[in-house]
């Protein structure tokens, strides 16, 4: 009679185990029907002109205007949702919210380099997912003012405008938006745009990163020079901290140019970072806002730092040789992303302004967007997922 009591108790505990683990397949279908419905909230709630990039704790968006770096995250998530899901409604919505940015190429509308990241997310998914080339001359030109940020002294495309503090900042960031420059190359056959990319790509190994791999956020060049003026923070804790979306640049930055250019060194670079990373990553996968904060684990996660890694970490064990770290980053992504599908981190339906997910970063430093929704957390969540089931 024990016995039998004791195996009951054994099956129900296996039992209970096996339906605890949803599969992958079951929770992206679960993330993009809610993504659809998140997609039409924001939809609604994004003005004329601008888009809305968060949402505060009062309940209130955060407008940003089309020149904003993020312009281009809502376009892409509802080229990704629509994608995914065939829904008509989000296509028409994805395809308003990319036209808004028809006029950024124009000279003079873009004073970062930010276009990469703005034009590549939503023109370059329109091209992707449609096949319709109307969208194609955009992401060309937009490649090519992104080339007049670039000087062969230094090496590298100019992030932001010379200030006070720096002459020529590049930020780790600035690797995102050479995706675009190869897509142009791809697009109109025209080398240059690559080249521009591996000159910034290798300038940036050579002095962004330290011993460990973890990477400075600003490294600010002379003009006339290209000597190094300063190695510095302006989103992270502090000069020498690693700031966590800054490390998710990197790897995504270095796996993307591996993809785009086949040059070792790229995946040396980010099979590095990822280790990175893999040795710093708190137990469920997301990290908090700088590696280095003091205060953890009483201070803030970043969503969208956990996302992106999530995904560059898919598409990096596509590449690397090393099998035992292959199954690590996907075992990270995987973690990753079944956390940012928990309650804790993945909106109810209606809620939390239309974005997907909670608790992101954007610029604690300056006290700005601390725990909030982020549209690029969305984006690069689902980016993640969708690659992940790819596999
Ligand atoms: N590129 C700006 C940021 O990551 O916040």
């Amino acid at each position: 009679m024990r016995k039998v009591a004791l195996l009951a108790a054994a099956a129900a505990v296996i039992m209970s185990c096996t339906e605890k683990q949803e599969s992958l397949d079951a929770l992206a279908s679960r993330v993009f029907s809610t993504a659809v419905d998140q997609c039409k909230v924001l939809g609604a709630a994004t003005p004329d002109d601008g888009i809305a990039n968060s949402y505060d704790h009062l309940g209130k968006h955060k407008k940003s205007d089309i020149t904003d770096w993020v312009s281009g995250f809502f376009p892409g998530t509802c080229w990704l949702v629509y994608e995914h899901t065939g829904n008509e409604e989000i296509k028409a919505l994805a395809e308003k919210t990319t036209l808004k940015l028809a006029s950024l190429p124009e000279p003079g509308m873009v004073t970062h380099h930010d276009i990469g990241f703005m034009v590549n997310c939503s023109y370059g998914n329109a091209l992707r997912v449609t096949g319709d080339q109307s969208y194609r001359q955009t992401i060309i030109d937009a490649a090519g003012k992104l080339c007049e940020r670039f000087s062969p002294t230094v090496g590298c495309i100019m992030s932001w405008n010379p200030n006070a503090k720096w002459q020529y900042p590049v930020i780790i960031d600035n690797m995102m938006n050479l995706e675009i420059l190869c897509n142009a190359t791809k697009l109109s056959g025209d080398k240059s745009f690559e080249e521009v990319a591996l000159t910034h790509a290798r300038t940036t190994i050579k002095n962004h990163f330290r011993p460990d791999f973890s990477t400075w956020h600003v490294v600010s060049y002379v003009p006339e020079t290209g000597e190094i003026e300063a190695k510095n923070t302006a989103q992270g804790l502090n000069d020498d901290s690693a700031w966590a979306r800054g490390q998710a640049w990197g790897l995504y930055g270095y796996t993307m140019m591996y993809r785009e250019t086949g040059e070792a060194d790229f995946l040396a670079q980010a099979e590095n970072i990822a280790r990175y990373l893999l040795g710093r990553l708190p137990e469920d996968g997301i990290p908090y806002w700088d590696f280095d904060c003091p205060l953890i684990p009483d201070t803030f996660r970043d969503s969208s730092a956990g996302a992106i890694m999530a995904s560059a970490f898919v598409e990096l064990s596509t590449f690397t040789k090393d099998v035992a770290l292959a199954d690590k980053c996907l075992k990270m992504a995987e973690k990753q992303i079944r956390t940012l599908a928990s309650d804790e981190y993945l909106a109810a339906p209606g809620k939390n302004g239309g974005f997907l997910l909670r608790h992101g970063v954007g610029h604690l430093p300056a006290n700005s967007q601390i725990d909030v929704p982020l549209s690029y957390g969305d984006y690069y969540f689902l980016e993640a997922i969708s690659r992940y089931i790819a596999l």
